[in-house]
């Protein structure tokens, strides 16, 4: 029977509720599966789905759960519904229904196959060992390790900026733009996306790349973006400026937290540490589970009912928003065998930490990639690693969409 009253209400974005939202999760699954939130984005009611039945059928249900407001909201209500500010950054992949999506879509799949990203192992190869030489260079002159800042950053934030050809020099300018701006994308101050410092400039540097790539092409996805034709059909420079956003704030916002939370979670199961360090061909199934039991994006992007729906018996009416808990689902009881359990060899492991449906993650195969990497190459070199502060000193990051740590100090 589902009982309301069990839900207490919670701060979605502070870092408490990030150290541990699962029980809160776990109470949703039980007693509202399908849970309204009054002002939860935007300034807007939401409806939160947490069971993996449900999680599912929402995301592949893309012609009633959709991303343009204008598509689902009748004309009244879309008057009133807030405005997406800075339509050239957020008019991307994930704002836009069929056949806007499908035009996109198959553009950035051309740009971005999977034979693009296999050419990337050589140099993730090279970079991971040079960012565990730099540790260790680090360690021996007595300075202490962060491996959010040393490691689990700067791997997939170099790679995708390489890869779409933004210069190595301008990455931690880009970190810190893509970082606020996913920060308060999720947080629901509307307003605060105006007065962000930096994002007219960071639209502007972006376009400035996108205008030399266009005078003078080089071998590189920024390049490709401004070439690539699908049916005669170009994209427009809003359009490569958004992507290119799009591409680079979760080519490494959500990786980051892969391999950070993913090494937080050996560490604190270090039989599974040990396992993995006695056997390294168990790192795809152990990437798997680091995906579904810290699950990086915690939950999907916003959808809004295109027409009233019921959803576990629960009425969502035309128009409101619907958040799927990516995370939640992944740890549902009804779907995994103890799911509070990391099994680094765990079977049927069907976790939706890429979504499902027409949106799936563009960028599973490069982050597969980097975790099979980058997780083995640091258990291999420094087996004995520990924290280096007590766990409940951790800090999570304030942001509802994603979920990672600020830090995670560690002695080699
Ligand atoms: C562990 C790493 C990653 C996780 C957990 C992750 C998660 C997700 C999820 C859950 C979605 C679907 C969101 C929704 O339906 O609302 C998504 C979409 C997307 N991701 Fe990722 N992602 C990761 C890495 C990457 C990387 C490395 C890239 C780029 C290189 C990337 C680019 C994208 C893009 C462009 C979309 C939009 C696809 C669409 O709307 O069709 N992601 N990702």
């Amino acid at each position: 029977m589902i009982q309301k009253q069990a839900i207490p209400t919670v701060d979605f974005t502070s870092a408490a509720f990030k150290a541990d939202p699962y029980p809160y999760y776990a109470n949703l699954r039980t007693y509202a599966p399908v849970h309204p939130v009054e002002k939860f984005f935007r300034g807007q009611r939401a409806w939160l789905v947490s069971r993996y039945e449900d999680a599912v059928e929402v995301l592949k249900a893309d012609e009633i759960f959709v991303k343009n407001p204008k598509n689902a909201m009748t004309p009244e209500q879309y008057k009133k519904a807030p405005k997406m500010p800075f339509k050239s950054l957020s008019s991307n992949l994930l704002s836009v229904d069929v056949p806007d999506h499908t035009r996109l879509k198959a553009l950035v799949h051309k740009a971005f196959s999977p034979r693009t990203v296999e050419q990337m192992r050589l140099q993730t190869d090279s970079l991971t060992m040079q960012l565990l030489d730099q540790m260790d260079a680090k360690h021996k002159r007595g300075e202490s390790i962060d491996l959010i800042a040393d490691y689990a950053l700067p791997l997939p934030l170099t790679i995708i900026g390489r890869m779409l050809g933004v210069p190595d020099a301008d990455k931690d300018k880009f970190h810190r733009w893509t970082q606020n701006f996913v920060a308060i994308g999720g947080s629901g101050s509307f307003g605060a996306i105006l007065r962000m410092p930096g994002i007219v400039r960071f639209a502007n540097y972006l376009r400035q790349i996108v205008r030399e790539r266009t005078r003078n092409p080089k071998d590189d996805l920024i390049s490709s973006l401004v070439a690539a034709r699908e049916q005669d059909d170009q994209l427009t420079e809003d359009e490569v400026v958004a992507m290119v956003f799009l591409l680079l704030s979760a080519g490494h916002e959500t990786t980051v937290n892969l391999i950070g939370s993913g090494l937080l979670a050996l560490l604190q199961h270090r039989d599974q540490w040990d396992r993995l360090h006695a056997n390294p061909e168990m790192i795809k199934s152990a990437v798997e589970e680091l995906l579904r039991f810290v699950t990086p994006a915690e939950m999907a992007t916003e959808r809004y009912a295109a027409t009233t729906t019921t959803i576990a018996g629960v009425e969502i009416p035309r128009g409101d928003l619907v958040f799927v808990l990516i995370a939640s689902a992944n740890r549902d009881e009804h779907r995994f065998d103890n799911p509070e359990v990391v099994d680094i060899g765990r079977q049927n492991n069907k976790h939706i930490s890429f979504g499902q449906g027409i949106h799936y993650c563009v960028g599973a195969p490069l982050s597969r990639l980097e975790g099979q990497i980058a997780i083995p190459a640091l258990i291999e070199r420094f087996p004995n690693l520990t924290l280096s502060v007590p766990e409940d000193k951790l800090r999570w990051r304030s942001n509802v969409v994603l979920r990672g740590l600020e830090a995670l100090p560690v002695k080699l």
